[in-house]
């Protein structure tokens, strides 16, 4: 049975209609961290045209969905594996690189370990550092590099704490890394979201280490997450044969390999994104930052992390008030290295985030 105790996650709206009985129709989800803007118009119509895509089977190699994919994330078409969602490939991934011990920077998502440990290996963590509002301490971390761990996890940005390491660090990461032999997984599913991201994302790295795959998915971005299109980028042709063998024919459908490409043109739907999102976080974060209730950390991302710093509030008691007015706030208890005191939420219209606000400050 689920209670009012439990801890709910961005897709858990049929829960919480059971456990607070408000439609999930009506639920206003700012936990899910999914696009506002909800399917590029471009897709909308591409899916409509390609619905008979269904009566064949799609192209085992997925050539026209990764040549766009390639020219959308400016890399090489043999460096693009397509998959069913992100998440997906990090199974394929963890299972092809097979690590004994990997290290996680935390608080994090949780499917890393569990995807580890489903795979036989041991997972450490390296916390990142509330005092260092969550931003990564690069020489630090490195010292934690002679534990020796054979695979490295990092979310950039990462989630929850929408925190950022620069293509700076993310290099320095890396070649101490391959110094080692440590493969490094980064996960960049929000990575568009940042603010001149195509600086910053580890993409045009995958063409110097070999020790690197990047991560992306199109679920938050693109509002797509009912699609279960996923790629990741390598430039390491061992490891995307391993992940090829181990990975299912036809894994992705054929309806999201004929028309998910169309998305990835759609440049009104990607610049319209952008300017919604850093708008809004700019605004959230000031607004949050004036109210001495709440410590807000100086979001990267598309969602906020934040410290409830009053007496008598709890993120439980936060989430309570917020369903009761049907909008659904994520309650970070859960995470591992937070507690009652993190929430997080994602932005969406200017309308929305209103009432969030005016719900969460009273
Ligand atoms: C950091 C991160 N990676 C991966 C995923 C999974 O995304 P997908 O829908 O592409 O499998 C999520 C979903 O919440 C996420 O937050």
């Amino acid at each position: 049975m689920i209670g009012k105790n439990e801890h709910f996650h961005g897709s858990d709206v049929e829960k919480v209609e059971a456990v607070y009985g408000v439609k999930k129709e009506d639920i206003i989800n700012f936990s899910g961290n999914v696009n506002p803007l909800g399917i590029s118009p471009m897709l909308r119509e591409a899916l409509a045209a390609h619905v008979d895509a269904i009566a064949s089977y799609p192209d085992r190699e997925y050539g026209s969905l990764r040549k766009a994919i390639a020219a959308y994330g400016k890399t090489e078409y043999e460096n693009v594996i397509v998959g069913n969602g992100s998440t997906e490939l990090i199974s394929l991934f963890i299972r092809a690189v097979n690590p004994g011990k990997a290290l996680v920077v935390a608080p994090t998502y949780s499917e890393y370990e569990r995807e580890i440990t489903l795979n036989g290996g041991v997972c450490h963590y390296y916390a990142l550092q509330e005092a260092q509002e969550f931003e990564l301490d690069v020489e630090r971390f490195l010292k934690q590099l002679q534990a020796g761990p054979d695979l490295l996890i990092l979310c950039n940005p990462n989630n929850p704490t929408s925190s950022l390491i620069s293509r700076q660090d993310m290099e320095t990461i890396l070649t101490a890394c391959r110094q080692r032999d440590i493969f490094v997984l980064v996960d960049e599913t929000y990575m568009e979201f940042v603010e001149n991201y195509e600086d910053i994302t580890a993409i045009p790295l995958t063409a110097y280490y070999k020790n690197l795959v990047v991560l992306r998915g199109t679920s938050k971005f693109f509002a797509v997450p009912g699609l279960r299109l996923g790629y990741a980028v390598t430039g390491n042709q061992t490891l995307s044969k391993s992940i090829h063998r181990q990975q299912n024919p036809w894994s992705l459908h054929a309806l999201a390999a004929a028309a998910g490409e169309a998305m990835f043109q759609d440049q009104e739907y990607i610049h319209a994104t952008h300017r919604l999102i850093s708008e809004e976080r700019q605004r959230m974060y000031r607004l949050f930052s004036k109210d001495s209730r709440f410590h807000p950390y100086l979001p990267k991302a598309n969602f906020m992390l934040l410290r409830i710093c009053a007496d008598g509030l709890s993120s439980e008691k936060l989430f309570t008030r917020a369903i009761q007015q049907k909008m659904m706030i994520r309650d970070c208890s859960d995470f591992l290295f937070l507690s009652k005191e993190y929430i997080r939420f994602c932005f969406l219209s200017p309308e929305k985030n209103d009432r969030l606000a005016n719900c969460l400050l009273v």
